[in-house]
């Protein structure tokens, strides 16, 4: 089997809400032992982006951005280990064991994982956002390997393979 395999859907969102929307629905899709990672210029909306899916996950309280703690968890329907590896190197995201967290019984969400593309589960679901406009940002969300494909696919069901104003 090839899990190298990517399944591509492209989003627009042209608000927060749009960008809630899709968190809502990777939420309600979410497992024990996925693993997000998310990508992005400063501002695109990572962590808005993972305030949305924590609230969805059933996370009660406030889910605050992890850059100065690397690592935060939090209780939902899942756990939910939020991460920001943005402040830290290669070397030093490797001596935090993050495969505990990566192959363990809850969510990863993981700011910034193209810093650590090495130690990123081979499978996962990667969010890239990208600024268009004050409010607007492309999404691309891409599932490297199952079940990742099939969390795709489902989008691309649910909103068309180019999502754009259908919502
Ligand atoms: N369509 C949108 N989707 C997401 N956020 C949006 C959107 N439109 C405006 N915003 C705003 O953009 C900001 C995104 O900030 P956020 O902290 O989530 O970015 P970030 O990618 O985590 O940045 P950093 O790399 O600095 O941590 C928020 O203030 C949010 O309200
Ligand atoms: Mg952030």
């Amino acid at each position: 089997m090839n899990n190298n395999i990517e399944t591509v859907f492209t989003y627009r969102s042209y608000s927060l809400q749009d960008t809630e929307l899709l968190a809502a629905e990777l939420a309600a899709a979410a497992a024990a032992g996925m693993v997000i990672g998310l990508d992005g210029d400063l501002g695109a909306g990572k962590t808005a982006f993972s305030q949305s899916f924590a609230r969805h996950l059933g996370v009660e309280g406030i889910v605050s951005s992890p850059t100065f703690t690397i690592i935060k968890e939090y209780e939902g329907r899942l756990p939910l280990y939020h991460m920001d590896v943005y402040r830290i190197s290669l070397h030093e995201a490797d001596e935090l064991g993050l495969d505990e967290y990566f192959y363990g019984q809850g969510v990863c969400l993981v700011e910034w994982s193209s810093i650590i593309t090495e130690l990123m589960p081979e499978r996962h679901l990667h969010i890239k956002l990208a600024t268009i406009g004050p409010q607007e940002r492309l999404i691309t969300v891409t599932g490297r390997g199952e079940p990742y494909g099939e969390v795709c696919r489902a989008l691309i069901q649910k909103w068309g393979k180019d999502n754009d104003e259908s919502k």
